[in-house]
């Protein structure tokens, strides 16, 4: 392939990337894990800021405030995987394992049915989408 047409794919791609808006599109919907679903991942939104009560530590949209952010590719303790997520927040994290020290309480300290547990894991898993990482 010529290299001036190869870079013209390249620049058209990087284009469309950037151009597309960040919410959950058509092919990222198809990309999401085995069992999670769109409507799980706007309930789980609900969860996050509303009752989860995740937002009041991990800040607006999961970008970190008292508690690392939920939407960079640095998982401190897990691989990041749907399965992670959920097993994270049903346990928390204890002093003796927190990078910072914080203590994050099961369930955030919240009451979380399982169903909500699942949509809010949905939520933190979408995040990636939305930053691009
Ligand atoms: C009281 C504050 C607090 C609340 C509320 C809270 N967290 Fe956390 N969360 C933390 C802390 C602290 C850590 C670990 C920080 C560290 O290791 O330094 C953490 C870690 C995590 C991680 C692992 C991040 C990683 O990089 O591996 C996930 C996922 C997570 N929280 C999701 C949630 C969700 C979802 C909710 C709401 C149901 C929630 N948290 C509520 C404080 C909180």
């Amino acid at each position: 392939m010529d290299s001036r047409f190869r870079f013209g794919v390249l620049t058209l791609a990087g284009v469309l990337l950037l151009t597309v808006p960040g919410s959950l599109r058509a092919q990222e919907q198809a990309s999401l894990p085995a069992g999670v679903t769109p409507a799980m991942v706007v309930q789980g939104k609900k969860v996050f800021s509303g009752k989860g009560l995740c937002v009041a530590c991990h800040g607006d949209a999961g970008k970190g405030g008292l508690a690392p952010s939920l939407r960079d590719s640095t998982w401190i303790h897990s691989r990041g995987t749907y399965e992670d997520i959920m097993a994270q927040i049903r346990r928390g994290v204890p002093a003796e394992s927190s990078a910072t020290k914080l203590v994050m309480p099961p369930l955030g300290g919240a009451k979380l049915s399982e169903s909500e547990v699942g949509a809010v894991a949905a939520y933190v898993w979408s995040l990636r989408l939305e930053s691009g990482q």
